[in-house]
Order: C-alpha cells, then structure tokens, then sequence
C-alpha cells in the first residue's frame, strides 16, 4: 500500500524519467483530442500533479473517461518535463486505478467557488478544498513549532487536565461534567442537585484554561507550557470566539509582567517567521485570494518591537481620539474590541501590549500592583484584536487570599493553589495565547471557524 510517492516529494526532487506511482484525489479532468488530462492532489500540498492518460490504457475508455471531481486513485507512470505552460513536469500514466468513485450530481465540491458558509455546511469534505486544506497544514506546522520554540527555550510539556473544579478566569462560563441522569438528579435536602453523588463527587467542568495546573509545575520545574484544548459556555457569536479552542499557556517560575511579554513577543514572532519559512505555498494562496497585504503583514510584524503602553495611557489615547465609539470610554472599563482595534489599527499600526488593567475587572489570580491596578497584560493584533491575555500572578498569600474574597472566590476551594503561596512561594507569570486567533492572523481568514476542522460554537457541534 505504501509503494507510492507524495506529490510534495515529487515536485521537490523532480525525478524526471523515473516511473513513480501517486495516489490522490481528482481535481478537475479534462480532455483534449483523444487525450485526458486529470489534476491530481494527494493533499500533501497544495499544488496538484497532472497526469496524462492516453487511449493506449486498458481502461481508457472504461474507466479513465468517466473519472469526474472527487474520485481517488492510483496512478502509475513516468514523470517527464511538461511541454505546456502552467506546471513544470506532468505523470505520463501507464496505469490508472479508481479506488472510489464521487458521483457529479451529488458530489458537492464541483470546481466551482464555494462560499466558507456553505463548506461549514460539509465539515467532513472540506478539508479537500485549497483554502481549507492549506488551513490544515499551517496549523500542523505551526503546532509543531509550538513545541519547538519551547523546547529549545528550556521548557516542559505539561498535560494539565480537561476535567476540572476550579474555574480558572471566575467567569463561570463552564461546561459542566456529569454523569448524573439528568432527567432523575439526586436532591439535596435543600431540593438542590446533589452533586456529592456526582462521579466526583463534587461538580466538575472542562477547563477554560491550563492556567492554575500550570502554575504548580512551574513552581516545580521552573518553565512549563501546557498546549491543549479549552472551553468557554459564552454565549459570543463573533468571528474570534469558539466554545472549544486551543490555547497555548507558557508559566514561568522567576518572572516578572516584562519577562512575560519578551517571552511571548519572541513567541509570536517566532511562529510567524516558522510559517513565512515553512508554509510559504500556502501563505501565498491566502496572500492571493484572501488578503493581498497578507505576506507584508506577517513581514511587519517580526520587523518592528511591539508597542507596550498602560491602560491608563490607553484610556488616555481613546478618549483623545476624538470619535464617538459605541462604547463610551472611562477609566475602569474593559477595553471593548471597538477600543483594541482602534488602538493597534489606527494609532500604532502594529502589535500592542497593554499592561496594567483596572484590578476590579481582571480575576482573583493577577498580582496586584496597587490599590487600582493588577501586573496584567494583552497583546493586541490589527485587524483582530486580542491574541494573548496573560499576567504575573499573585504569590504573596494574604494579598491572594484578599483578592478571592474581592472577587467572590471561595478560599476553601483552592486550599492548594493557596499552597503554593505558603511553601516556597515564588515571583512568577504566564499567558495564554490562542491558538486559532493566530491562525487567523497567519492566513487571514475572517471567520475563527475557517481554522478549526470541527468548529464548535452556540447551536452547533454536528460534526
Ligand atoms: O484572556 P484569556 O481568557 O486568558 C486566560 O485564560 C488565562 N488563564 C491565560 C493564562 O494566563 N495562562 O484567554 C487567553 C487567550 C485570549 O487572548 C484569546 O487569544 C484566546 O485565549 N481566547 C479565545 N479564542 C477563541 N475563542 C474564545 N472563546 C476565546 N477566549 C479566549
Ligand atoms: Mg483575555
């Protein structure tokens, strides 16, 4: 099964003269005089291979005739220099095998432009587009250098867990964990469900962050990252958010607000360069059909510092700015994506870190600078918004301990994240970055769901 060759090896090596065999999906067929002329692409990149299939095989007119869009097969032959325009060597095919067929009347990816809309519609088929297919590869690589970039900076991989009891960013927006029957709980004398009968025998959720796990490894091995999916129940139809994402969360023991952004701006600029040098077919389909600007955008980005103000500066700035937003700004709000965008669009041009947040809005975990303000930071993306959130954390126990009852945590819930402040406490700080957001930033594509192969968001999760 494995005699074949990827097209991504072929059109790297050019093994002109040789017989080589591919196996791929169909893109298009179509003839000329007596000959067919089939693109074929196995996935393994996006430029497809041409075959050339004459009368002379045995199921020329049997088969090879009636191979339409979507069809896989098996193609044998020898690889010569194409006398045509438009590709640099063709298959001349002296065998062809279709190993399934894909009807024309009901296959629905007929070489035609199809809108992203629809496709979401054909979770399961489009991956065989271009666009959603280069999508795929660039996530691959940039996974990849994920785990490079950490593993080269002294990092460990830690697996924190889905299932979780703490509610890492307080906002409650939790999917809950049961193995109750939900149509028979057990009740409480109070007529409460009683999740003490529950599986864990409290309640459970999946995690919106690695966040606190990370912390105790970091406390032990001094740098760790934790790359995993996370989930959010908030109910934000936006084209950044999904209710299932993945985040990649950095927590370093010995650090300070400024260590954290220099990690996380090497970071994005270390991913952006790693897809500019690896993915460049597939940055440059995007760079044609999605963005023009797209390459120079992610060109810009490793060519200049990130800007680094406060929020108060930030406040500052907007209400100088003179325009109307929708959301009028004052000291003390969150920064609404309206603010963000004008911030990094408009005023600096480039990636923003803003530091120093309004502690009344930001979780119990943040260290706090001041009576007003916690060591928080977002790096902000033009055209986006938000790509990182991330702080230095709160190590002085009783500092902790007032911030939990500020914001309405319960101490007795997180004795061992209390713990930690108690035995060898120690400076440290993390951030999260998300993963799809950068994808989005790295191949421009509009909709957060284009660049996740199983969206999940309000009312749907069907495939
Ligand atoms: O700002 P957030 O909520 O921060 C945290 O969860 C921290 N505990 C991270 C840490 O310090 N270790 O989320 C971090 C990032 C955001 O900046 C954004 O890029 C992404 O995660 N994100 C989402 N991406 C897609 N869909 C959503 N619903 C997202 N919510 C956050
Ligand atoms: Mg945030």
């Amino acid at each position: 099964m494995n005699s074949h060759q990827r097209i991504a090896d072929l059109l790297k090596t050019l093994p002109i003269g040789r017989t080589v065999e591919v196996k791929g999906w169909v893109k298009t067929r179509r003839d000329a005089k007596d000959l067919s002329f089939l693109e074929i692409n196995d996935g393994s990149c996006l430029a497809n291979l041409q075959v050339l299939a004459s009368p002379g095989l045995a199921n020329f007119a049997t088969d090879v005739k009636k191979i339409t869009t979507g069809c896989s097969l098996r193609v044998k032959g020898e690889l010569a220099r194409s006398p045509a325009k438009g590709q640099e060597v063709e298959l001349q095919a002296r065998e062809i095998e279709v190993y399934g067929w894909a009807p024309a009347e009901s296959y629905p990816l007929q070489k035609k432009h199809h809108s992203f809309e629809f496709l979401r519609s054909i979770a399961h088929l489009r991956p065989r587009t271009n666009s959603l297919g280069s999508v795929a590869r660039i996530r691959s690589a940039l996974s990849f250098a994920v785990h490079r970039f950490f593993q080269e900076q002294g990092f460990y991989y830690v697996h924190t867990p889905i299932i979780t009891t703490s509610d890492c960013e307080g906002a409650g927006e939790m999917f809950t964990v049961t193995a109750l029957d939900l149509d028979n709980p057990p009740r409480t004398a109070t007529g409460r469900v009683d999740f003490a009968k529950d599986f864990f025998g409290r309640p459970a959720s999946l995690t919106v962050s690695g966040q606190l796990e990370a912390e105790v490894y970091a406390l032990a091995l001094g740098r760790v990252y934790t790359f995993g999916p996370t989930f959010r129940a908030e109910n934000s139809n936006t084209s950044r958010h999904l209710a299932e994402f993945w985040m990649i969360e950095p927590e370093m023991a010995f650090c300070d607000l400024q260590g954290d952004i220099d990690v996380a701006e090497a970071l994005l600029k270390y991913l952006i360069a790693y897809a500019l040098e690896h993915c460049q077919e597939d940055i440059e389909l995007f760079n044609r059909f999605i963005d023009k600007e797209l390459i120079a955008k992610l060109s810009g980005v490793l060519e200049q510092e990130f800007a680094r103000i406060s929020y108060t500066e930030a406040v500052e700035r907007l209400q100088r700015a003179g325009r109307a937003f929708e959301f009028p700004v004052s000291w003390g709000i969150d920064l609404q994506s309206e603010h963000e965008r004008y911030l990094t669009e408009e005023i600096f041009k480039r990636p923003l870190v803003v530091t120093d947040y309004p502690r009344a809005i930001k979780p119990f975990y943040m260290r706090v600078n001041d009576e007003k303000t916690v060591a928080a930071m977002d790096i902000l993306f033009p055209g986006l918004g938000e790509m990182v959130g991330g702080s230095q954390r709160e190590e002085r126990y009783d500092m902790l301990l007032t911030r939990m009852t500020e914001t309405g945590v319960n101490p007795d819930d997180y004795q061992w994240y209390l713990d930690l402040r108690r035995f060898g406490t120690a400076p440290h700080a993390g951030f999260g970055l998300g993963f799809e957001r950068l994808i989005q930033f790295v191949t421009g594509m509009a909709n957060i769901r284009e660049v996740i192969p199983f969206p999940r968001t309000p009312g749907a999760a069907a495939l």
